[in-house]
């Protein structure tokens, strides 16, 4: 059964709506803080090889962080260190494995987003690592070139376990990421920035409440690596910047007050061709690869817009109307030449592609409440169940104004149209997760290559995390044909 209330909402955007009329609410709630530290930037994880598979050590801890603003110390989780985690980095075709330990007094998990792997390497709520224990997912890297990431997603919980900071970058490369004309050195000219909204108490701690706030909480203090005011040296003409959405619930819109971004990549690697963009709107769990050009000796802030949540539809008070500095980038007086972004499409291009014509199914999914078509998540259900190999459609809708933002584990899938009509730049190489403006049906399409466990399944959900949590998200196996009688979660399987 579906669960529909337009009269309801509607009334709701409409008492949001004279609410902003009448107290005039056009300013900012996110504070400027003062542009003075040093960017952190995530190490490099260490990893080491042995027998051929090269291993990765991930330990999921407390610990205490200095936030610019905040006297003392506020308590925070990261791997590896106090807040977020190193980045992974490995070649397509390598075999790799992650020891995961938990060192936290409560259950986690550690899932990859974007990455293509078993289920059971997938980390999501089924693969919970209890305080105290190590788990050692391993697989062989097998996708093009991309920035992913990894993040808890332990159910009903996922949004305070990001939210505390558990997070981090993996960078997947190729062998036309390695020959590409871009910018390639991590820390210099390549450089992850990870964008997260945080709130603050009295006694510096972290926060977080939401009141009935849609799409969840938005904090008043944006931070890029953990840093707050966070400035980067800029030593050649052109920077790369892996952009990370990790925010629980905040949509931005990432722009330079002078000059356009050329767009590289997307969530699930390069576009076809380098792109010049203005502006870019980057909702919860989307990255994207951009190449920024800067002049000697120049300050300038990459700032987050105003953003276009789906038009009118949309309340503004949903992180919409606010605008702000992001990072501050301070060239040298002398730059390093930098090429003009160029590549060529990779080994296995032909492989990878997809098309639209063998797609043997159409499956449809509403957003609406917190629900997909209907239904909460449940652990215990297998939502729908695709057969390995096959290409399919998914019909994606969200039928509230209120952001979502869709994720679909271990594909990497096309935007074919958006209302019939040809996605934006943006969305036009291989996504893993899209904002969706209400009331648009977005057509998705993918190919579900190998990997058969019927039962254990890959997730789907709105990436903002408390949607998410509150049972916005579905279960899918992927089988073989004739499997279908065995469909069904093992719960042997769980730990
Ligand atoms: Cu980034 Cu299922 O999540
Ligand atoms: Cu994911
Ligand atoms: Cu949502």
């Amino acid at each position: 059964m579906r669960l529909r209330r337009p009269a309801a909402v509607a009334a709701v955007s409409l008492f949001v709506a004279a609410g902003l009329a009448a107290c005039g609410v056009s300013t900012t709630s996110v504070t400027e803080p003062e542009f003075t530290n040093e960017l952190a930037v995530p190490p490099l994880a260490d990893s080491h090889v042995e027998d051929g598979v090269r291993t990765f050590d991930l330990s999921a801890q407390e610990g205490r962080s200095e936030f610019a603003g905040q006297d003392g110390s506020t308590r925070t989780w990261g791997f590896d260190g106090d807040f977020l985690g190193p980045t992974l980095r490995a070649d397509r075709g390598e075999e790799i494995a992650v020891d995961v330990d938990n060192a936290l007094p409560e259950a986690t998990s550690v899932h990859w987003h974007g990455m293509h792997l078993p289920a059971e390497m997938d980390g999501g709520p089924h693969q919970m690592i209890e305080p105290g224990q190590t788990w050692t997912p391993h697989w062989q890297i097998d996708q093009a070139a991309a920035t992913l990431w990894y993040h808890p997603h332990p159910h009903g919980q996922t949004e305070d376990h990001v939210y505390r900071g558990l997070a981090g970058m993996f960078i997947v490369e190729d062998d036309a990421s390695r020959k590409a004309e871009l910018p390639h050195e991590y820390g210099v000219d390549d450089l992850p920035l990870i964008v997260q909204d945080k709130s603050f108490d009295g006694d510096g701690e972290l926060e977080l409440t939401h009141d009935g706030a849609e799409p969840g909480m938005l904090g008043d203090t944006v931070m890029v690596n953990g840093t707050i005011g966070g400035v980067q040296k800029v030593t050649t003409e052109k920077v790369r910047l892996r952009l990370l959405n990790g925010s629980t619930a905040r949509t931005y819109a990432f722009e330079f007050p002078d000059r356009p971004m050329t767009l590289i990549a997307g969530d699930g690697g390069f576009l076809d061709e380098p792109a010049q963009v203005d502006r870019l709107r980057l909702a919860p769990g989307e990255r994207a690869e951009v190449v920024v050009d800067f002049s000697p000796g120049e300050i300038v802030r990459m700032r987050s817009a105003e953003v276009d949540l789906g038009g009118v539809a949309v309340p503004s008070t949903m992180g919409g109307s606010d605008s702000f500095d992001v990072v501050e980038f301070r060239a040298a007086d002398d730059l390093a030449a930098s090429p003009e972004p160029a590549w060529s499409p990779s080994r296995q291009a032909e492989e990878d592609a997809m098309d639209e014509a063998d797609a043997v199914k159409t499956r449809k999914f509403e957003l609406s409440e917190r629900e997909i078509n209907g239904e909460r998540m449940d652990m215990s259900r297998i939502d729908e169940v695709v057969h390995v190999g096959d290409t399919e459609v998914w019909e994606v809708r969200s039928s509230q104004p209120i952001p979502h933002s869709f994720h679909v584990h271990d594909v990497q899938f096309e935007v074919l149209d958006i209302d019939g009509e040809a996605p934006p730049v943006p969305m036009s190489g291989r996504k893993d997760t899209i904002y969706l403006e209400p009331n648009r049906v977005y057509r998705l399409l993918m190919r579900f290559e190998d990997y058969t466990d019927p039962h254990l399944p890959y997730m789907y959900h709105c990436h903002m995390l408390l949607h998410e949590d509150e049972g916005m998200m579905g279960q899918f196996v992927v089988i073989d044909p004739g499997q279908e009688d065995e469909v069904g979660v093992a719960v042997g399987h769980e730990h």
